[in-house]
């Protein structure tokens, strides 16, 4: 595995300044100017685009990083040129990048405020058609030093498609699923990138790999080829490499495009790429699914009448305070860990119920004066296709909380 510039072997030093991703075929960089380098990418070949250009803000400002305070600049690429500079600057790469779009396919364009409206414009002039701007909320922004303006805690998104016609792909039920099981709205709260993903060594602008994660869950299936013409430190490869799409990245820093080859390199160690796949997709508004073991008669009783139920609380602390659980989409039910079912919860929440409410009904509730009930669909069970070893708990009859995602690949 190469950890250091200095290591890589000499046929990727030999490449370098050709083709970085030669031996990589899901994985190619392409260093140099994405001015020129563009034009060598097949028409019609890529089914999204992710581009994180110079936002044009390194003007000598100042912020905090670890606590310390620091310039904002970012390098020579970022800082700002005339209005009509950054406008033909803008207006170039995109005229570039719409050809290689395929006729659905979609383009993904970061900002903040210095460089957004001019992309905007700049989309609108070349016929692209705008989908949605996302607002990128980060959870944990740095603090405002000057004291003279609202704090930065966003950057701006703009979704766009290549033809005014033909429809665009939309992974809505996916984006569903991360949002706890309702439509997923245009602001996304997601933190900033972590020193977890800043092994290989750090870029100034690092995206986080969360972010590009929604991105091309939603626009784009597996074997689809992202293109992002910026790449930096190719957060947008080592996400798309590990969701299964291929990428092509353009870098003109050979630094950065050393930088993504060791990205790249480090997913070759299974343990780290599964460690790495593991952080991407945690996710603070995913939708999870209870499960809850039922004595077999129980279960027969929960399947005519479509409710389930389990103590609302007990020694060792309540269920109902668990993170997650207000997040319930899903109900799994089990006997002793076998025979798991999984069904769509049919009203958000619980109800409280006594233990002599639920006996009326048939069930045996015996060990709690109080429980939640939930309501579920028997005739609409959903298919899941990993497998769950619902024995590996010690206490196998105890409710808990799974992610969507344990049971149920996205992909
Ligand atoms: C905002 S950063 C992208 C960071 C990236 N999203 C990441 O997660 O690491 C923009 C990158 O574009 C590169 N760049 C600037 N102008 C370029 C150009 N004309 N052609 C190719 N790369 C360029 C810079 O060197 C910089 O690494």
């Amino acid at each position: 595995m190469i950890t250091k510039n200095d290591e890589l072997p000499l046929e990727w030093e030999h490449f370098k300044h050709v083709d970085y991703g030669c031996k990589i075929p899901d994985f190619r960089i392409l260093q140099g100017d994405c001015m020129e380098r563009l034009k060598e990418i097949e028409d019609n070949s890529v089914d999204a685009i992710f581009a994180d250009p110079p936002y044009f803000l390194s003007n000598g400002g100042i912020s905090v990083q670890s606590g310390k305070q620091v310039c904002v600049d970012k390098g020579e690429w970022d800082k700002g040129g005339t209005p009509e500079y950054i406008y033909k600057f803008n207006r170039r790469w995109l005229e570039l990048c719409r050809p290689k779009l395929k006729e659905n396919g979609t383009i993904w364009i970061s900002g903040t405020h210095h460089n957004i409206h001019v992309v905007m414009r700049c989309l609108q002039e070349l016929g692209y058609k705008v989908l949605n701007t996302i607002t990128w909320q980060k959870t944990d922004p740095p603090p405002n030093l000057s004291c003279k303006y609202f704090n930065f805690s966003t950057e701006l998104i703009i979704w766009a498609r290549k033809s005014q016609k033909v429809t665009h792909k939309f992974n809505y039920e996916t984006m569903k699923q991360l949002n706890g099981g309702t439509q997923m709205t245009d602001v996304w709260r997601i933190p900033a990138v972590g020193s977890w993903e800043k092994l290989q060594g750090k870029h100034p602008t690092q995206k986080p790999l969360r972010l590009l994660y929604r991105i091309i869950l939603a626009s784009t299936n597996e074997g689809d080829t992202i293109l992002d013409p910026f790449a930096g430190s190719s957060t947008t490869g080592i996400a798309a490499n590990l969701l299964e799409r291929k990428f092509i990245g353009i870098e003109q820093e050979s630094q950065f495009a050393d930088l993504s080859l060791r990205r790249r390199q480090a997913l070759e160690d299974a343990q780290a790429r599964d460690r790495l796949y593991d952080k991407m997709r945690e996710n603070a508004q995913e939708a999870t699914i209870l499960v809850n073991h039922m004595r077999e008669k129980d279960r027969e009783l929960a399947m005519q009448l479509g409710m389930t139920y389990l103590r609302a609380g007990d020694s060792k602390g309540s269920l109902l305070v668990k993170q997650g659980f207000e997040r319930l989409g899903y109900i799994c039910l089990h006997t002793n860990g076998d025979h798991p079912q999984l069904f769509g919860l049919t009203k958000k929440g619980f109800q409280i119920w006594t233990a002599e409410a639920l006996r009326e009904k048939g069930f045996t509730a015996e060990n709690a004066p109080y429980y939640a009930v939930l309501h579920f669909d028997p005739a609409r069970p959903v298919l899941f296709d990993k497998k769950i070893n619902l024995h590996m708990r010690k206490y196998t009859q105890v409710a808990h909380i799974h992610r969507y995602s344990d049971f149920i690949t996205i992909k």
